[in-house]
């Protein structure tokens, strides 16, 4: 197998929270994230899935060199993105773009769509009959026409507008693309185009995806590998397969009967209804299983990442 072409060691995130509030104390820290690790091979479609608050976004945010680590190092083929020697902002653009939730938040309502793409290629010394081809050739590669190049963000739908976030996010070529929460604010109708334009994209650009979701129906027809993340940490990790057919931890369990589709949560031979929880192995416990909310102000507690399978982790505590 090739190198990696990303790779997130040790990630933490905190945040210092200043003012009083409830607890009384001036000063309180938020865990964000912590200690996750993973890689992603060229090609290839890593989720990470887990409900709101669990620290994806600030995730993402750090892989774009958006969000300062506390703690950890994120490489770019081998080369990290922070400290001495860190690629500049303009090759970072180059190598990786992030695709939100909300395209028409970063899109300018006063801008073209036409202009809105031409933006970063002229930042990057790319104008004229250059630029012109490379946005007529991207608007075609989204589904979009010559002709609604030259209209505003206001004068398409919902699912358009992702197309053109799409866009804008390809149009400097890049190899890594994370997307956050790409179909969440779209109506169920039209996710599926989407996800099936995006996975269209990943082929035909040989891209890398890292994909946030807090709904693992999103996820499943895309990833090749899955993230659990619980309160800031990874809880369970391994091939599309291990995840939906073999769960182990308590909480991707309560994610995937969480599925509303109940095709999708029992198509593959996975979870019969009534199954019992999986038992941890001997000597080990589960932590919480997701029904409480974490307390995000006191840092998790002691556990480890144990392989229950090639491939699979399960977040464990000494029992
Ligand atoms: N800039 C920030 N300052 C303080 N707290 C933050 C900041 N960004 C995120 N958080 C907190 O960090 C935690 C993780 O947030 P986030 O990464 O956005 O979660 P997700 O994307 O999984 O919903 C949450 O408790 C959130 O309130
Ligand atoms: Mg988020």
């Amino acid at each position: 197998m090739s190198a990696p072409i990303l790779e997130v060691d040790n990630l933490h995130v905190r945040f210092p929270i200043t003012g009083g509030g409830m607890l009384g104390t001036g000063k309180r820290t938020l865990y964000a994230v912590t200690g996750v690790s993973f890689s992603l091979a060229k090609g290839e479609c890593l989720s990470i899935v887990g409900e709101s608050g669990c620290g994806k976004s600030t995730t993402a945010l750090s892989i774009m060199g958006l969000q300062e680590p506390s703690e950890g190092t994120i490489r770019f083929k081998g080369q990290p993105i922070t400290g001495p020697g860190a690629p500049s902002r303009m090759a970072r653009a180059k190598a990786a773009q992030m695709v939100f939730q909300d395209p028409y938040a970063s899109l300018n309502p006063r801008q073209t769509v036409n202009a809105s793409l031409a933006q970063p290629l002229k930042l990057h010394g790319i104008t004229g009959s250059e630029a012109t081809d490379r946005i007529a050739a991207m608007l075609g590669s989204v589904g979009l026409t010559p002709e609604q190049g030259t209209r505003y963000p206001h004068e398409f739908s919902g699912g358009q507008r992702q197309r053109i976030g799409i866009a804008r996010a390809l149009i400097l070529e890049p190899e890594i693309v994370v997307l956050d929460e790409p179909v969440s604010a779209l109506d169920v109708s039209i996710r599926a185009q989407i996800i099936n334009l995006l996975l269209d994209l990943q082929e035909e650009f040989g891209l890398s995806y890292v994909m946030i979701s807090h709904d693992l129906s999103v996820v499943e027809h895309m990833s090749d590998r899955v993230l659990v993340m619980f309160f800031s940490q990874i809880v369970e990790q391994g091939g599309w397969k291990e995840i939906f057919e073999n769960p182990q931890h308590p909480y991707t369990r309560r994610l995937i009967d969480a599925i509303p589709d109940p095709d999708v949560a029992l198509g593959h031979g996975g979870l019969a209804a009534g199954a019992t929880q999986p038992a941890a192995p001997a000597g080990w416990r589960f932590g919480s299983d997701g029904s409480a909310a974490p307390n995000v102000f006191s840092p998790p507690e002691p556990s480890e990442l144990v392989d229950v399978g090639p491939q699979h982790k399960v977040r464990l505590l000494r029992a």
